[in-house]
């Protein structure tokens, strides 16, 4: 039976502790699982029972669920230091990734700005954009998603996520239509701000040369580029980023979600000139937080980057990706009416169904053993897999997705 009696005895207990809109219980109890162990890409619950990641957790297991050697970089630095003061006395790990983030990432971008999830990157990014053009405005996208605290919330796009807080969010943001070319910024605009792909809206790939348009009209306008790839980064799409497929370079970029190999630690990145807006501290940050640079955390993002080149992971992700778009592909031609279209790059990778169904299909997929995820408005079963899939998983998932489909 999934979820097996654990689980269900366990979502019975979180029913009473944790605040009630957080995680989803099913009255019949058919959803969730409580997770107890992952590896690689399975998972395995609290009943013992093993699932097929197809989510790496929301796009973060890239190098695969407890990977190894980035639990035993967590454990030895946890012999050590696990916090410290981050903009005080700040550790070495925190130098060692601050450089490492800078080789890494394209262009001179660099002079990092630490956080702990990918809206404290974006806030970082959007008070960047705000000191060096001292323009508040940002354009930002229908359908784009970047987090739900209040200045990240103000760039997100869902409606069903804003209007509760009506109010309470700064109205600096003005949407304009993922994918459509611009031909001027309005007036007060300092920022454009843009996920490479869109994940959560849907797997969404603007048309080629859309990026590098915006890039040039952000020029053109001394405004700034700040490229989201939270989700889109560390070679999910074929690419170390996504922007480098259409080489563009970003005058900031966002990062998280895989960067820490588990543990939660983004960074804001920019041009030299961009990061030195702020300033030289003369004892107070004016961005900071208790957590800035923790150890531990930036001892798991140091492993998890150096396993990602060891994987080669944009390689990873641009030959098993093109393995699962086939498989996709192949059974949207045996099932057009339910496959209107397979889209996205590497592995991040999704089906539109015809309908709303994919919150149907992920429960019926839980139950055949594999975890998936839905975007979009619900039309979209999206897939963004460890990039340390076996073709042999992967084949296994699409059977299963076929199963449930016919
Ligand atoms: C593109 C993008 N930006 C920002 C975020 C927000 O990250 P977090 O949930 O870590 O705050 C997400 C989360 O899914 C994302 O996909």
């Amino acid at each position: 039976m999934t979820p097996g009696p654990k689980s269900r005895a366990l979502a019975a207990t979180l029913r009473r502790f944790e605040s009630p809109n957080v995680t989803f219980l099913a009255e019949d109890g058919s959803f969730p699982i409580f997770w107890e162990e992952a590896h690689g890409c399975t998972v395995i619950d609290a009943d013992g029972q093993e699932y097929l990641d197809l989510t790496a957790a929301f796009g973060v297991a890239s190098i695969g669920h407890t990977n190894p050697v980035v639990s035993a970089a967590i454990a030895a630095q946890a012999r050590k230091l696990i916090h410290g003061m981050g903009d005080v006395h700040p550790s070495r790990v925190k130098v060692e990734l601050a450089q490492k983030l800078a080789e890494m990432t394209p262009g001179d971008l660099g002079g990092a700005l630490f956080g702990t999830s990918g809206g404290d990157a974006v806030e970082a990014a959007l008070k960047t954009a705000r000191v060096f053009t001292e323009r508040p405005g940002v354009v930002a996208f229908t359908g784009g998603y970047h987090g739900l605290n209040l200045g990240a919330l103000a760039v997100t796009h869902r409606s069903d996520f804003r209007e509760p807080f009506a109010g309470q969010i700064a109205p600096f943001a003005i949407h304009k239509p993922y994918g459509e070319f611009l031909t001027s910024l309005p007036e007060g605009v300092g920022a454009v701000l843009v996920e490479a792909i869109q994940g959560r809206g849907g797997i969404v790939v603007p048309p080629a040369g859309w990026l590098e348009s915006l890039k040039a009209l952000c020029e053109k306008s001394g405004a700034l580029l700040i490229l989201d790839e939270i989700f889109t980064g560390w070679g999910r799409t074929g690419d170390w980023f996504a922007c480098q497929h259409e080489g563009v370079v970003p005058d900031i970029l966002c990062v998280g979600k895989a960067l820490g190999g588990g543990l939660p630690i983004s960074a804001c990145l920019a041009r030299p000139e961009v990061m030195a807006a702020w300033g030289v501290s003369m004892g107070e940050a004016l961005h900071t937080s208790t957590f800035l640079g923790n150890p531990l955390c930036c001892a798991a993002a140091l492993a998890a980057l150096s396993e990602l080149e060891r994987l080669d992971a944009p390689a990873l992700a641009k030959q098993r990706g093109a393995f699962f778009i086939q498989q996709l592909e192949r059974l949207q031609a045996q099932l057009p009416t339910k496959i209107l279209a397979v889209r996205g790059r590497g592995l991040m990778l999704g089906i539109q169904l015809a309908g709303a169904c994919a919150g149907e299909l992920m429960v019926k997929l839980l139950h055949r053993g594999v975890i998936v995820l839905p975007a979009g408005d619900g039309d979209i079963l999206e897939f963004t897999p460890p990039l340390v899939i076996s073709e042999e998983e992967i084949a296994h998932a699409v059977t299963q997705l076929e199963l449930v489909l016919s």
